[in-house]
């Protein structure tokens, strides 16, 4: 079936949390942060997923304003380049009623050679309520999360994590195909240095999916056996039968050269292109983090293909998705927020 016609008949969340809150449910988040994926039960990522699926809803009403979060302080410390994530957590903490501040660090005393650890002091000592993290470095948003007494949210560190990505994924698939288990997902590509491939894989395991993971011997990381998933190298036998084709940027900003022949070999060996794609099922989806390399690791008419791409519907599952683990955070009683209470 197609996917626009199949759209109307998937039972996604929104009745699975109409049903939550019928019988006065309590949602089980108890995290103080959101770090990872790793930490999260299957119960706890679909209580994300459920509360989204409101922003949604919120979202795409004429009126997108919330208190949820009215008199708090979010902080976006980026001290890595990006565009839409950033973006996408400061719509989604305004939209809640926060007070929403970006903090440029590559302008910042980082320069001047301040620690990580005295620039967290600091802010600290600001009494942010939420801190949204990313940086170059695997592992040193949760060192910061340690030295700070506000909710930290991590934005994408290094290779490691980047669990909103991977929750809005799971909240784009489940939208799309009407559950969240039991489906074979490829994931293409650059896995290596994908903090996205590394967070999409550990959700998606959680989740009781089958997980392929498809690109070139060197793209693949190390602990690869460790990670309970299928690997091949050939880009028709990983996408056959896939339900999700899931397409990773090529990131070269993390590759000290020669990890590809060229980038028109590499198209031509696992860039995604009408040929390739038809080895998947036939309402397979596909999805991409961005930002896209189109004619590097896919075909732009693919990528804006709206009866195949749901590129952009990830892009506004992230706002809803961003909401939701915000919302969450702020209502955990271990959070000096005042707001207290797991009720929906
Ligand atoms: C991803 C990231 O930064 O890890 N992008 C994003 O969050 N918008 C994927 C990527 O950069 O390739």
């Amino acid at each position: 079936m197609h996917r626009r016609a199949s759209q109307a008949l998937v039972g996604n969340g929104a009745r699975v949390y109409k049903r939550a809150s019928r019988i006065g449910g309590i949602m089980s988040f108890r995290h103080r942060h959101l770090l990872g994926i790793e930490p999260l039960s299957p119960a706890e990522i679909t209580t994300v997923l459920d509360l989204a699926e409101r922003y949604v809803a919120l979202n795409r009403a004429p009126d997108k304003r919330s208190d949820r979060l009215k008199g708090l302080t979010q902080v976006n410390m980026f001290f890595e380049n990006s565009t839409r994530t950033q973006a996408s957590f400061e719509i989604a903490g305004k939209r809640l009623g926060a007070d929403v501040m970006n903090m440029a660090m590559q302008a910042s005393s980082i320069r001047k050679g301040e620690t990580l650890i005295d620039t967290a002091l600091t802010l600290n000592a600001m009494h942010p309520d939420l801190l949204v993290v990313r940086h170059p470095h695997s592992g040193a948003v949760n060192l910061l999360a340690e030295k700070v007494n506000c909710a930290v949210l991590n934005a994408g560190d290094g290779r490691h994590e980047h669990p909103t990505q991977a929750l809005l994924d799971a909240l784009t698939i489940r939208r799309e195909k009407g559950r969240l288990h039991r489906l074979t997902i490829a994931i293409c590509g650059d896995i290596a240095h994908s903090r996205v491939a590394r967070s999409n894989i550990l959700l998606l395991g959680k989740m009781e999916n089958r997980v392929r993971l498809v690109g070139p011997p060197t793209l693949m990381p190390a602990e690869v056996g460790a990670l309970g998933v299928e690997v091949t190298h050939d880009m028709r036998a990983g996408l056959e039968g896939a339900d999700v084709v899931m397409m990773l940027r090529l990131q070269k900003e993390r590759m000290d050269g020669g990890f590809i022949p060229s980038e028109r070999e590499y198209y031509h060996r696992w860039g995604l292109d009408a040929e390739k794609l038809a080895h998947a099922r036939e309402d397979a989806i596909v999805m991409h983090p961005g930002p896209m390399n189109r004619g590097v690791e896919i075909d732009g008419t693919i990528a804006d293909d709206i009866n195949r791409s749901v590129i952009q519907e990830q892009v506004e599952m992230g706002v809803a998705v961003r909401m939701a683990a915000m919302d969450l955070l702020a209502r955990n009683p271990r959070a000096n927020t005042g707001r207290e209470g797991m009720y929906v």
